[in-house]
């Protein structure tokens, strides 16, 4: 794996949500960086953004010339890492994706770190940055896996609108605004269908019962991204998962329910134990439930309501919670990076 010591890095997207959240992860990590550059459409070329690197100015994804980069952070949208990602990787970039694009590619790597770091190793060019809400419960169902060997998990999700990036903000934000005249009319009916079509249905003081698009068999592609890249990170294929994505009003933070089964029987001392311990994340008790509003802005995964299954006896449950936008992607990405540093 070709590693670096003070490389020349990319932000690709650089003005959308995450992007903006990798440029102030950089600065905080104090990443070592030789040349920053700041790509996004044509609509922000030329705007200036002030960093610890100085002021950069903004350049078109359409027009840019990829020498020179050594490590290129992409998340800009699938269909553009489609297209240029594969540019940058051939002129020499280690590119991170945060999109889709390549996580269920054979030759790419998804990681998480701080739970497969090895598998960074095999990349040839292009190293994925796992779905946001796969991202969250791979923290707290990886120690367990690698501890008692992940057979079934149920999981469902509580996603935030910055998962929709600065139009899911905007929109939750507008629609508390077009509601707040007409809050008794939420509790008797009679509301008016505020403007926007980003989500199906209405967002503010709602709870919409699909994330994403319909794929196959009657489930979305964000549950279809919970089953098979948990498979992929965990390294197991034969792990059964059964996902529920859910769309909530909350502005930041991915909240997933999950209850899991494993090779043998996992009790409640055995997982505070294994999650007491593990790395990037804090274990809470019932005094203070981790909740969307203590994950923004912070980096550790926050996992609570931890107890036994009573249903299915034998295994475990647990509502984790982190920060979409900081370890669900831009987090996460940047630690991909210090993996590649010499
Ligand atoms: N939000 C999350 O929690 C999250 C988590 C994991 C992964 N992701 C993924 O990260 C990516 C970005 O998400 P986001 O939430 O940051 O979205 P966003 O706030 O809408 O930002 C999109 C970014 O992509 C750029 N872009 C859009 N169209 C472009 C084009 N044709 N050419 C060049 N740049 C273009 C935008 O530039 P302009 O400002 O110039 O339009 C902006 O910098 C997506 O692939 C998303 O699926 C998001």
């Amino acid at each position: 794996m070709k590693t670096f010591s003070n490389p020349s890095v990319a932000i690709v997207g650089a003005t959308g949500a995450v992007g903006t959240t990798m440029l102030s992860i950089l600065e905080e990590r104090v990443f070592p960086i030789s040349d920053l550059r700041l790509i996004a459409s044509s609509r922000s070329v030329g705007n200036v953004i002030e960093t610890t690197w100085g002021s950069i100015v903004v350049e078109d994804l359409d027009t840019v010339d990829p020498a020179g980069v050594d490590i290129a952070l992409f998340s800009a949208g699938g269909a553009r890492s489609l297209e240029y990602a594969p540019h940058f990787a051939s002129a020499g970039a280690s590119v991170i994706d945060n999109s889709s694009a390549f996580r269920m590619d054979d030759t790419v790597p998804l990681v998480v770190a701080q739970v497969n770091d090895e598998a960074i190793r095999s990349h040839e060019g292009i190293i994925a940055n796992p779905n946001c809400t796969t991202m969250v419960i791979m923290m707290a169902a990886g120690p367990l896996h690698a501890a008692a060997g992940l057979r079934t998990m149920f999981a469902t999700s509580y996603q935030s609108v910055s998962g929709s990036g600065h139009t899911g903000i905007a929109q939750l934000a507008s629609e508390i605004d077009h509601f707040d005249s007409q809050r008794s009319n939420l509790v008797t009916g009679g509301w008016d269908e505020p403007d926007g079509d980003l989500y199906t249905r209405p967002i503010a003081y709602n709870v919409l019962p699909l994330a994403g698009s319909i794929a196959v068999v009657g489930y979305t592609d964000e549950e279809w991204k919970l089953v098979n890249e948990s498979r992929k990170i965990l390294d197991r294929d034969d792990i059964a998962v059964e996902p529920t994505c859910v769309r909530v009003p909350v502005m930041d933070g991915h909240g997933i329910s999950a209850s899991m089964w494993f090779d043998r029987r996992v009790d409640l001392d055995e997982a505070v134990a294994v999650l007491g311990s593990a790395p990037g994340m804090q274990l809470w008790d019932d005094t203070k439930v981790p909740t969307p509003l203590d994950s923004a802005g912070i980096d550790d995964i926050l996992v609570g309501r931890l107890r036994e299954t009573i249903g299915f006896p034998g295994g475990i449950s647990l509502f984790a919670i982190g920060d979409n936008l900081r370890k669900g992607a831009a987090l996460n990405a940047v630690q991909l990076a210090e993996l590649l540093l010499a």
